[in-house]
């Protein structure tokens, strides 16, 4: 069970029964609304209320004091929570008459509520946005959460677990309350980012392409870049060439001449050219073009030359054998650092065995007389 939850079906099981027991002759909601303005320029409830100067107070019935994952507290909110501090109408009381001599170290710059109205009005106003404390005049349209609690039937683990479910219904757009961020992509955000192509071919289309449509579609679309022959205008990427130049000072690193995958040209065409037009190319194009890639780097010398998913592994670029594999991870010497030390890793205290300055690594000021380290400055 998640600490959001635990907190919450404890808070259910002490908050709701005295509240639900006191709605009747305590505060009135409508009046809390007013007395609420004195809170509302750090605090907010209601539909999509978010964290303001002070936390937002949706379901504060029930709530360890400190628990809201996306807001910042104070160490004295955090401990007293830890503590075991639920927030419920007795708790409020204390809190909200004087919240520095119960909370010693909040930092709710609020000096307290004097009068007595004034407090169970306000507190009756946000059990009205609390489902673990709905007051007795709207108990027709409680949660099912609240009346199990108040018939009792919260004894039993399990029934304690689904009443918290339901007293807060960790709604789909938060990762399970946790932070109270994001929500599930769904399977079609999922299937359009994830375009990638790989060496093995993993992720490639259905489709097909000659050169002889790759050469249109080059010269409409990227001629104006890359040139007519992949020769590159002024100083766009040259795509072609550059064969036999890779040991020179400065090599022509092109599709033929250094990439070691043809997958690489095919899920990059795709994904991010023409520039500025990104993803506009269909599958079908992107065959062609990537066979008119492989013509201009004189690969293939078949106009007729037709590309597709199926004869698309048959084709390996010149360079391919010049990578190695990253087989760093599985040298003895990472392999054993394979999980790293993240907490207490020295068994005796840190000992400082020297100073940076001592050993000349960090330049001294102007005025210090022996700026030894620094560069002339005059
Ligand atoms: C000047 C800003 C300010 C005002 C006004 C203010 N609060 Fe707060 N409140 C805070 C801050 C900041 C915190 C976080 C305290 C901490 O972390 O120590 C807080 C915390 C709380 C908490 C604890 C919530 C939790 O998640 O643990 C409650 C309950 C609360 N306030 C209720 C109220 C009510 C009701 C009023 C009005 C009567 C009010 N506050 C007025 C700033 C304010
Ligand atoms: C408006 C200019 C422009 C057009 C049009 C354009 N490109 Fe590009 N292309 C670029 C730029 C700029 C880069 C380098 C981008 C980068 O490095 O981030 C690039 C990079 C590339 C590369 C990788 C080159 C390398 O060696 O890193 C390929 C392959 C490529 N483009 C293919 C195409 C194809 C195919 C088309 C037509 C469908 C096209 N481009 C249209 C500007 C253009």
């Amino acid at each position: 069970m998640s600490k959001f939850l635990k907190a919450l079906s404890l808070g259910t099981l002490i908050a709701t029964l005295p509240l639900l027991a006191a709605t009747a002759h305590a505060g009135d909601a409508q009046k809390g609304e007013k007395v609420f303005k004195k809170c509302a320029a750090c605090h907010a409830v209601g539909e999509g209320a978010k964290n303001k100067v002070g936390p937002e107070l949706n379901d504060v019935f029930g709530r360890t004091a400190g628990s809201l994952g996306d807001y910042k507290y104070s160490k004295a909110m955090i401990e007293a929570g830890n503590g075991g501090l639920v927030w419920d109408e007795a708790t409020l009381t204390t809190y909200l008459t004087k919240p520095r001599d119960m909370v010693k170290g909040t930092k709710m710059a609020f000096a307290g509520l004097k009068k007595q109205d004034d407090l169970e009005n306000v507190i009756a106003y946000l059990a009205t946005y609390s489902s673990a404390a709905a007051p007795a005049d709207q108990q027709g349209a409680a949660e099912p959460a609240a009346e199990e609690a108040a018939a009792g039937e919260t004894e039993t683990a399990s029934a304690d677990t689904s009443a918290a479910a339901h007293a807060a219904p960790v709604s789909e757009t938060r990762d399970g309350g946790v932070l109270g961020l994001g929500r599930v992509a769904t399977d079609d955000e999922v299937a359009a980012w994830n375009i990638d192509i790989r060496p093995d071919g993993t992720g490639l289309p259905e489709g097909s392409g000659t050169v002889a449509e790759g050469e249109v579609l080059f010269t409409d679309n990227c001629a104006v870049c890359h040139g007519d022959f992949g020769e590159g205008v002024g100083r766009w990427p040259v795509l072609a060439g550059g064969q036999d130049t890779l040991t020179e000072e400065r090599p022509e690193k092109t599709i033929g001449s250094y990439w070691p995958y043809l997958s690489t040209v095919y899920d990059y065409v795709r994904r991010a050219m023409p520039y500025g037009n990104a993803r506009s190319l269909s599958d079908d194009d992107v065959y062609a073009l990537t066979a008119y890639l492989l013509y201009l780097n004189d690969l293939v010398d078949d106009e007729d030359f037709e590309l597709s998913k199926d004869n698309f592994l048959e084709i390996r670029l010149p360079n391919e054998e010049n990578f190695i594999a990253d087989t760093r991870a599985e040298e003895p010497h990472y392999a054993a650092k394979a999980e790293p030390c993240m907490s207490n890793c020295k068994d005796s205290a840190v000992e400082i065995t020297m100073r940076a300055r001592i050993l000349d690594v960090t330049p001294g000021s102007v005025d210090d007389d022996d700026a030894s380290g620094m560069g002339s400055v005059d």
